[in-house]
């Protein structure tokens, strides 16, 4: 067995919720994690918040708020949205939890020790907004040169860590360690960086209070960064008596966003090498998701909620086109077009599309029963595919080529789709004489499936699970190991489960045109204005509510509504209208008859995945006639505020259709 891996991202700043650029670096955490633990390694995943400091206690106050109040409002909605992502970190922590405070002080008390702090008074620029101190020549123009913020003129009495005295062992475990920071552009970055020579670092402030004390002067908190990432360490219960954790888990490899690479690989290390305790084992730097050229940013806006597309497309979308459309390591730009094309392309159309023709031909052709190929080595070429996507991705992974090995991935569908339309097993399956060439097309595509499904787990956990379990798979997808590449793992006579497609396709024109939602997810903090000295804040309500009900249509009594006869309905058959993206047709038995149904509801359902459901409809409609088809009678669904549609159905799927609803 390998070492454990200690995977941690950022801890998140409070002042604001979270947007996709932190979105970006958790679910890359976690997809990280997931991957590691399917080659069997000991993982544990960290994430957390940033509770202390001069940003979040203007922010606190811009709302009126104690700083500490503000910071459980966003904790909570950190939380859900890692939920609703399939995020389960093994621990979140917060940096106003006594257990983190017992390590700061324990830290510091070890950097103290070997002589490495000292008073004196800090003159010099202060940029709140990134919480860092920057030397008069570093500045331009009155603001930051990381990030182009306001600084504001600083004096103050304070201590000092001896961060000089660091360089040349920094730059000494930078040579000894090519990879401590990776990509190796952001390795020279950080080489330079420290090569060009480094100032003591203030390491408390006296102007403000919203901080740990100082532990030996209360005038003073603690520098925020200092606090924050002794986080990572604090977490694992370092500064305890016994901190089982941090003996197995410590050194950790942190995930980060470019913009705050510095603190990680030069402060961090150097306040841990000044403690006599190991440096982190990497750090590992992402680009920044832009808008309009613009880094997407609480304090300069072009903010993007990642909370309406998780509701409209399911939090593996999402997971999938971040990791997608990303090259690790470089800058992308986040655009609603290419999220639907990405969504319609690798998921809807390949992935989506396989899946559900594979499953309908076992089903016509062999029962819903996986048949026995007649031979266990199964077709070189498909094999030889699936091997490749097999690698691909694992070594992919294993070195943050995220995207890439995704792309392995879509090669592995894409041979499946070609293997299926050169053998025509339409054909096939209506000449006995090929029926064993049939049953080893279907067995090897299922097979491509299963494969298929088991290296996208760590991206696509949800839907990996049900493709899995879809084409015969037993248990849980995610325990099936990624050590070793293995042909065959599904068994023959398995019983394949046909349900709902896994990824619907988007109406790119709908979703594009529904202004209500782009308006959301575009919603902008403080855009246009400076974040100094106090940020404004949106208001808390999360942009995904619904927007307050208008005055509806006037009071009807009781007799009004049993005027509506409305009735459950089994969908038998379902199909597009041509010319019409957002129609369906469907054929429904309302229990004394079969009825046909035009539904505006193409935008999130598939034909497919209606096929056997139960609906509600209205019986006693008027018929009308939809694009030259007349429909007889009406379906039921809730709409959100771009008008997606989401059907309503019975608690139990085993209601016969012709149950009256009232
Ligand atoms: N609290 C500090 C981190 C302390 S770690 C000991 C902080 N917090 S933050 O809320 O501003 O989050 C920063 C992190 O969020 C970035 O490092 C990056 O991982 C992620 N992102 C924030 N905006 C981003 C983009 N526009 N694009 C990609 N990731 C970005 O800094």
């Amino acid at each position: 067995m390998t070492r454990p891996i200690y995977f941690t991202t950022p801890i998140y700043y409070v002042n604001d919720a979270p947007h996709i650029g932190h979105t970006y670096t958790t679910v890359v955490t976690d997809v990280l994690a997931r991957f590691h633990r399917m080659r069997g390694r000991d993982v544990r995943f960290l994430t957390g918040s940033d509770e202390h400091g001069q940003k979040i206690e203007r922010a606190a106050a811009a709302r009126g708020l104690e700083p500490l109040a503000l910071a459980d409002e966003m904790v909570a909605r950190y939380r859900a949205l890692w939920s609703a992502l399939g995020i389960a970190p093994d621990d979140f922590i917060r940096t106003t939890e006594p257990r983190h405070r017992k390590g700061v002080e324990a830290l510091y008390a070890k950097i103290k020790a070997r002589g490495d702090i000292y008073k004196d008074r800090y003159a010099g620029w202060y940029c709140t907004s990134c919480e860092s101190f920057y030397p008069e020549n570093q500045v331009v123009d009155g603001r930051c040169p990381d990030q182009g913020h306001k600084v504001e003129w600083t004096e103050e009495e304070s201590y000092f860590f001896r961060l000089s005295k660091y360089q040349e062992p920094l730059l000494n475990l930078y040579r000894e360690r090519p990879d401590f920071v990776f990509p190796e552009t952001r390795r020279n970055e950080v080489v330079a960086f420290v090569a060009a020579g480094l100032k003591d670092l203030s390491i408390s402030r006296s102007s403000f209070r919203w901080g740990l004390p100082f532990p030996d002067d209360p005038k003073h908190v603690l520098y925020v960064w200092f606090d924050a990432l002794s986080n990572y360490i604090t977490a694992l219960g370092y500064g305890a008596p016994k901190a089982p954790l941090y003996e197995r888990y410590w050194p950790g490899i942190h995930l980060v966003g470019k913009d705050i690479l510095r603190f990680h690989a030069v402060y961090w290390p150097a306040f841990l090498l000044a403690a006599g305790e190991p440096p982190p084992r990497q750090i590992v730097a992402h680009g920044w998701w832009l808008r309009d050229a613009a880094k997407i940013s609480k304090s300069k806006g072009g903010v993007v909620d990642p909370l309406p597309f998780i509701r409209d497309f399911g939090a593996d979308a999402l997971r999938y086109v971040l990791l997608r459309e990303m090259v690790f390591g470089q800058d992308a730009s986040f655009s609603d077009e290419a999220f639907v094309d990405r969504v319609n392309t690798d998921l809807a159309n390949d992935l989506g599309n396989l899946a559900s023709r594979t499953l309908k031909m076992i089903e016509d052709y062999r029962g819903g029963v996986l048949p026995a190929p007649s031979d266990g080595a199964g077709d070189a070429a498909l094999v030889e595919a699936a091997r490749a996507a097999w690698d691909g991705l694992v070594e992919g992974f294993e070195s943050y080529a995220l995207q890439s090995g995704l792309q392995r991935v879509s090669d592995l569908v894409g041979a499946l789709n070609r293997h299926i339309v050169q053998h025509e097993p339409w054909k096939m399956a209506r000449d006995p004489g090929q029926a064993r060439g049939l049953d080893d097309l279907l067995y090897a595509v299922a097979e491509g499936l299963r494969i298929a499904a088991v290296l996208l787990a760590p991206v696509i956990p949800t839907a990996a699970q049900t493709l899995y379990a879809a084409v015969g798979g037993d248990g849980e997808v995610s325990a099936v190991s990624l050590a070793a590449f293995h042909w065959g793992g599904l068994r023959p006579g398995a019983r394949i489960v046909r349900g709902p497609s896994l990824f619907p396709r988007i109406d790119k024109a709908a979703f594009l045109g529904s202004a209500a939602v782009n308006e959301q997810r575009m919603e902008t903090t403080d855009k246009g204005k400076d974040p100094v000295p106090a940020p404004a804040i949106t208001p808390a309500a999360p942009s995904a509510a619904a927007p307050p009900p208008a005055a509806g249509p006037a009071e009807i009594t009781i007799d009004d509504f049993t005027k509506i006869e409305l009735r459950t309905a089994k969908v038998l058959e379902a199909e597009r209208v041509a010319g019409a993206d957002r129609l369906l047709k469907l054929t429904v038995d309302i229990g004394t008859e079969k009825r046909t149904i035009v539904a505006g509801i193409a935008a999130r359902y598939a034909p497919d995945a209606l096929v056997g459901r139960t609906v509600v409809v209205v019986a006693n409609l008027k018929p009308a006639k939809l694009r030259g088809v007349v429909s007889q009678g009406m379906l039921l669904a809730a709409s959100d505020a771009s008008g997606a549609p989401y059907i309503l159905t019975t608690e139990d799927p085993g209601v016969p259709a012709g149950w009256r609803v009232k």
